[in-house]
């Protein structure tokens, strides 16, 4: 029996911040520039997408105005927060009022870890593009230890309220242990990932197929298979991409091809396809979302040849091996 998945994903932050954007880049082939026309999102937006047949995301788009969010926080919130798989939180690098940003990001986090303890939790410092490219690193990391510091404070604060809550986390017994205010275990309950995005370029691939690939259930099966296929034909790399979203949800490489210096190679093939697939889809005039390419193949002389085909249902693959026309026919079939 094929288990079905289902996976409640909150898309949380300040009005404006780009969180409708990017759900529409990824899952609605949107193009950057046509985010400028979204309307700011009245309540909460749900939408359902399906990935590799038996993860289905329910993903809820949070609109950010104020009294949207005062609301998720008092007479929604058991309703909100309950079940929550993920939790993405989105920050405008470029917003005038920082504190006040952090402020509400500790009372959502509060909310999730009272209703979903296990819930993973993603932020995005989103808008890079906005940042003098020789600054981001530093802009970036220090608004990234802002949030960490912020994140402590908000298990402390659900610690103080509801220490019932926390009190599993670890077995009073287990040394080192003093209870559940104890300081030294505060960090435990929250498992951040923090990302630097931007529509304009592909760390919004990067950061979104991080966020699946902690998603998909029986990757490691998959994962192996892909391996064994790498085998069978002498490739360098497999991916697998995700049909509509083109994010990469598995790979695969093998020893020669992990010295591929490029190491954004997997968040920019997404975004390279994706461009080619809206390409595709203006020649032939069919509708975004229904138009799917069959096969791409790109032969770079001595270096290396790609192909990228449609593998099942939900996904492409994309494989890349050394050059050589044999190779490349019988790796295809
Ligand atoms: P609410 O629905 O009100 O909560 O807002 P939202 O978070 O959904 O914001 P939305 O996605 O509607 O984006 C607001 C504006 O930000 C749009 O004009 C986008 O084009 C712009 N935007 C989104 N992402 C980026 C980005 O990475 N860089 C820049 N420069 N602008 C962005
Ligand atoms: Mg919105």
């Amino acid at each position: 029996l094929k288990k079905v998945k289902k996976q409640k994903v909150l898309l949380m932050g300040k009005s404006g911040s780009g969180k409708s954007s990017m759900r529409s880049i990824i899952f609605s082939n949107y193009l950057a520039r046509d985010t400028r026309r979204l309307g700011a999102t009245i309540d909460i937006d749900l939408s359902h997408v399906k990935f590799l047949g038996n993860l289905t995301l329910n993903l809820w788009d949070c609109g950010g105005q104020e009294a949207f969010m005062e609301n998720y926080l008092s007479q929604q919130r058991a309703h909100v927060f309950s079940n929550v798989g993920v939790l993405i939180y989105v920050f405008d690098i470029e917003s005038r009022d920082v504190d006040r940003d952090l402020a509400t990001y500790v009372n959502i986090l509060s909310a999730l870890v009272q209703y979903s303890r296990e819930a993973q939790v993603f932020v995005l410092i989103h808008k890079m593009d906005l940042i003098q490219p020789q600054m981001r690193e530093e802009v970036y990391n220090q608004r990234v230890s802002l949030v960490r510091k912020k994140t402590k404070e908000a298990v402390a604060i659900v610690r103080k309220q509801k220490p019932e809550l926390l009190q599993q986390q670890q077995p009073p017994g287990t040394p080192g242990s003093t209870g559940p205010l104890s300081p030294s275990s505060s960090e435990l309950d929250i498992d951040l990932q923090v990302f630097a995005t931007s529509i304009w370029d592909q760390s919004l691939y990067k950061a979104w197929a991080s966020i699946i690939h902690d998603l998909v259930p029986n990757l490691a099966v998959i994962e192996t298979q892909l391996a064994s296929l790498g085998v069978a034909i002498d490739a360098d790399e497999i991916l697998l991409f995700e049909r509509t979203s083109f994010l990469v949800v598995s790979k695969w490489t093998s020893r020669e091809g992990e010295n591929n210096p490029y190491g954004d190679r997997f968040e920019r093939m997404s975004n390279i396809l994706k461009s080619w697939k809206h390409t595709c889809s203006k020649f032939t005039g069919t509708p975004r979302n229904a138009e799917q390419f069959s096969d791409f193949e790109y032969k770079m002389g001595p270096s290396f040849s790609l192909f990228v085909m449609k593998f099942t249902t939900n996904t492409y693959i994309l494989v890349c091996i050394p050059p050589g026309e044999a190779r490349f026919n019988s790796a295809k079939l």
